[in-house]
């Protein structure tokens, strides 16, 4: 069933003006106190200084500026939303920020080598498009739009268990398998029978998010929600055989729990998994070397390091400053990829410095595709992959190989 057409009538602009012009701002302190987490993630500018083309992007802030202005209030507060106070979302970005980069200088950098191998499949780059669900609710392309995106751009693309768009349609669209990140079912009939049908797609890699089996606590997509009066329940009515914004849990048994996932999952749900695929199994959501070294041992064939861009739990840790105990554990084993707060080429390179294989994001495509659809997309990466080539250039580091721990620094 087709979604309803996304409605621009509630804006964050428009709410923003009424309170400014209400009595009750006086009192609340004003307006800067009032506004949740946007400003934490882009640089202030004025709001009249959006970007009318997704070319005319500098940066994947100028995407965010475009797509607060069209995304419908509550999905965009599904898209910033962190946990709790939204410390660890903060703590990924001042991890990234508190590092420099060592320049070196004089080292021919005139050809660049930013191949990178991931099993059997080489990528021209280590730019990766982390699995976000929903993304019907930012553009009504959505995991459409990011497909053709990351064909047009041949970047990794993984896919995500809410997916507003059936696998096998974004399939068609990449022009090849995507990954497929697997939400384990409340029950082991409903799980096995999502991942066979993504062997069926042909999807060669699963990777199993581990970090929100706890549940979070998402009180910026709450605030968002409240002030959003558009009708929810039409979309979001959730029912096994129909569900309307979920194709992929689509007939699948809901609602009955045999107690094989959520909070009672273990180690031993990986070894069960790999009973019924063959597909390389990457645990996503790790953040301590103790962890890593269990999933080595369960036989996983990747680590994603993740917190979820601080929107699953709030340990506070950056998962940049995570990354060296896990790749120390690694030691080169098995692939790493890592996310959290990935904004910026000098950021991709800190990434790769601190021993991630991959980097992946989330918001920057998010943004670009609530922006501009595909384009934003394709320009979200563009400008990543342009500005990890210029840091490259700069820093004195023609190949991926040669960035290493030695390239950065923590004062
Ligand atoms: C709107 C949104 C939806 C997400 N949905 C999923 C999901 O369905 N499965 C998953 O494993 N991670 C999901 N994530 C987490 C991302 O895969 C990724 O870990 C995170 O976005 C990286 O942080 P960043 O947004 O700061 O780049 C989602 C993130 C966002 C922002």
């Amino acid at each position: 069933m087709p979604l309803p057409e996304i409605r621009l009538d509630v804006r964050r602009r428009d709410f923003l003006r009424w309170l400014a012009a209400s009595p009750l701002l006086a009192s609340a302190g004003g307006l800067a106190g009032l506004e949740p987490v946007i400003a934490q993630e882009a640089p202030q500018r004025t709001l009249d200084d959006l970007v009318e083309t997704a070319q005319e992007a500098l940066d994947v802030f100028d995407l965010q500026r475009v797509a607060a202005e069209q995304v419908p209030t509550a999905h965009w507060g599904y898209i910033m939303t962190g946990v709790d106070g939204e410390e660890t979302q903060a703590n990924n970005r001042a991890g990234l920020e508190r590092m420099y980069l060592r320049a070196r200088r004089m080292i021919d950098v005139s050809s660049l080598d930013t191949t990178v191998a991931l099993f059997d499949r080489e990528w021209p780059t280590p730019l990766m498009i982390a699995p976000c669900g929903y993304q019907r609710a930012f553009h009504p392309d959505g995991e459409l739009a990011t497909a053709r995106a990351a064909a047009a751009r041949t970047h990794l693309q993984t896919l995500s268990t809410v997916t507003s768009t059936a696998v096998e349609e974004v399939n068609d669209a990449r022009g090849e398998p995507v990954w497929y990140q697997l939400y384990a079912r409340p029950n082991w009939e409903g799980t096995v029978a999502l991942v066979r049908r993504s062997v069926d797609a042909g999807c060669p890699v699963l990777v199993l998010t581990v970090d929100l089996n706890g549940g979070s606590n998402r009180l910026t997509l709450e605030r968002y929600r409240r002030v959003d009066d558009r009708d929810c329940a039409s979309c979001h009515r959730s029912g096994g055989r129909a569900d309307p914004v979920r194709p992929m849990l689509r007939g699948l048994p809901r609602g009955v729990s045999d107690g094989s996932s959520g909070a009672s999952m273990t180690w031993a749900y990986v070894d069960r998994l790999r009973s019924v695929t063959d597909q390389k199994i990457i645990v996503k959501g790790l953040v301590t070397a103790e962890d890593a070294e269990l999933a080595l041992r369960t036989g996983v064939d990747g680590i994603w390091v993740s917190n979820h861009g601080g929107r699953a739990e709030g340990d506070g840790r950056a998962t940049i400053d995570a990354l060296p105990e896990i790749s120390r554990v690694v030691g080169g084993r098995v692939p790493v990829i890592v996310d959290g707060g990935f904004r910026r080429g000098t950021d991709l390179f800190k990434g790769i410095a601190r021993g991630a294989t991959a980097v992946a994001v989330g918001r920057p495509y998010l943004w670009g595709l609530g922006a501009f659809g595909q384009e934003g997309v394709e320009r979200a990466l563009q400008i990543l992959t342009r500005e990890l080539e210029i840091t490259m250039r700069a820093v004195g580091t023609p190949s991926l190989a040669d960035i290493g721990p030695h390239s950065v620094g923590v004062d």
